[in-house]
């Protein structure tokens, strides 16, 4: 049975700055965290590094007719915090917002709608010199940053995104330190943790003194399925502890203004949470106008110390950590981490939907008078142009189906989804895993920078055409 969306469905696709756009030292652009940590040997696969990326800097129009073509009415992509304010203070270069108002303005003329992310991991190198996500300061630098933008962009931009997927930049960023900046130290990443919150609250603060009443504000939230291996006390005490770690430890905060008592327990011999100070809850806890919801894949624990063959050391991101390599799970680096059976995905994640209805009921449940719109979601499969030079992805197609089909029955459970984008536009760097990793519906030649859409994107079209999901 084909299902059909509602008219005024979001139907959009997404992209983040350092992952398409190049340029690193072009209109004023200085190194965030990224340009130094994949300019680090070993930090990359491949070596790989955003300095030309898909060269989105020079196509933007380009890259807005493919949007076009895509018959997408919204698209969500983020500013390089350093492209603006280059050392993360101070004034905006004004060339760096200029390419921001240009997108806009082609997106617009084109009936599409920007929905701008703030922060999608890049933080000026010098902003991490000073301390980075660990130190308070930068909650503050960060609100400084989203005013700047707001001031330039917010007659043109009514939907805003603070933070992308914090979880990855404190959890990945400062305990396993597979992400920039690299640092492994599991006190850095819940202090980290804490500011991203507190920087997410001030910011949205700022933006609504000055964005017109009906700007939109929300934050992109890495929403993870955990499951427990079994339903003994154990296996669903680990997943009690991933999921404070994972989820509640940004929801907690941003939805109900109160970090949850147990991560506090959980976390005790690791630190006394003396860097929240008294009224910082209250200012994290700001009125959402929707959440974004990110969702690839679900998270199956255990507290077993299984050595078996399905267990791996999995943070909810679903990259895989070798042995010797830092735990991204402050407290909770005893839990195992198993891989679901079934497909998976080029990045070895398995392909379970039934993930993706969850956690929208979970929100539907938890938040029921914040909307959700499913900010990202999407798959790495190994695409290659056959030798007329087009690109069959059969799998993407299917992994999309599946999703959009979880999606709908949520939404026919109740589940009040606004919109939904397919990440990602482009091929693009896929941060630690590089260029090998391609999740576009458009194909990416790195040689010559040639986009070709794949056989994704022509299905994606009559989507985004007809409202209806074929059979
Ligand atoms: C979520 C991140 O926001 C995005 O940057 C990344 O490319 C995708 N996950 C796929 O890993």
């Amino acid at each position: 049975m084909s299902l059909s969306f509602p008219s005024d469905f979001i139907w959009g696709t997404a992209t983040a700055a350092y992952q398409i756009e190049g340029g690193a030292r072009e209109i004023g652009r200085t190194p965030s965290i990224w340009d130094t940590f994949s300019h680090t040997p070993g930090k990359v696969e491949n070596g790989d590094t955003g300095d030309t990326a898909a060269d989105h800097i020079h196509r933007r129009a380009e890259d807005v007719r493919l949007m076009a073509d895509l018959g997408v009415n919204a698209y969500r992509f983020s500013v390089s915090w350093s492209r603006v304010q280059p050392i993360g203070r101070g004034p905006a270069v004004q060339r760096g917002l200029d390419f921001y108002r240009k997108l806009v303005d082609d997106l617009l003329e084109r009936g599409i709608r920007p929905v701008l992310t703030l922060y999608h991991w890049d933080l000026p190198h010098d902003l991490e010199t000073a301390g980075g996500w660990p130190v308070r300061e930068t909650a503050f630098r960060f609100a400084e940053y989203a005013r700047i933008l707001g001031d330039a962009l917010g007659d043109r931009v009514d939907r805003w995104v603070t933070l992308n997927e914090p979880w990855c930049s404190a959890f990945l960023g400062y305990a396993s330190g597979v992400h920039a900046p690299g640092r492994t130290d599991p006190v850095l990443a819940l202090r980290a943790a804490h500011h991203l919150n507190l920087g997410h609250g001030l910011a949205t603060q700022a933006l609504r003194t000055v964005l017109p009443r009906r700007a939109q504000i929300t934050v992109c939230h890495n929403a993870a399925a955990v499951r427990a291996r079994s339903q003994s006390p154990e296996d669903l005490d680990a997943r009690r502890r991933i999921d404070a770690l994972a989820n509640r430890i940004f929801t907690g905060p941003m939805l109900s203004g109160a970090y949850p008592e147990d991560l506090f327990k959980d976390t005790a011999r690791i630190t006394d949470w003396s860097f929240v100070k008294a009224d910082d809850a209250v200012t994290i806890h700001q009125p959402l106008d929707w959440l974004g919801i990110n969702y690839y894949t679900p998270h199956l624990v255990s507290a077993a110390k299984d050595t078996g063959a399905d267990a791996s050391r999995r943070d909810s991101h679903g990259h895989a950590h070798g042995e010797g390599e830092k735990s991204p799970w402050p407290g909770a680096e005893s839990v195992t981490f198993h891989q679901p059976p079934g497909e998976v995905t080029e990045m070895g994640w398995s392909v379970d939907p039934t993930g993706l209805y969850d956690v929208l009921m979970r929100y539907t449940r938890e938040a029921p008078d914040v909307s959700l719109v499913i900010t990202e979601n999407g798959a790495a499969y190994d695409d290659k142009p056959d030798a007329q030079g087009a690109v069959d992805d059969p799998d993407r197609i299917r992994f999309l189906h599946g999703h959009l089909s979880a999606a709908h029955r949520a939404m026919a459970d109740g589940a009040d989804v606004r919109g939904y984008f397919l990440w990602s536009l482009l091929d693009n760097f896929e941060w630690e895993r590089g260029y090998g990793k391609r999740f576009g519906a458009v194909h990416v030649d790195y040689e010559t920078q040639a986009r070709t859409p794949k056989s994704s994107a022509r299905w994606y079209t009559r989507l985004t055409e007809t409202g209806i999901l074929p059979d």
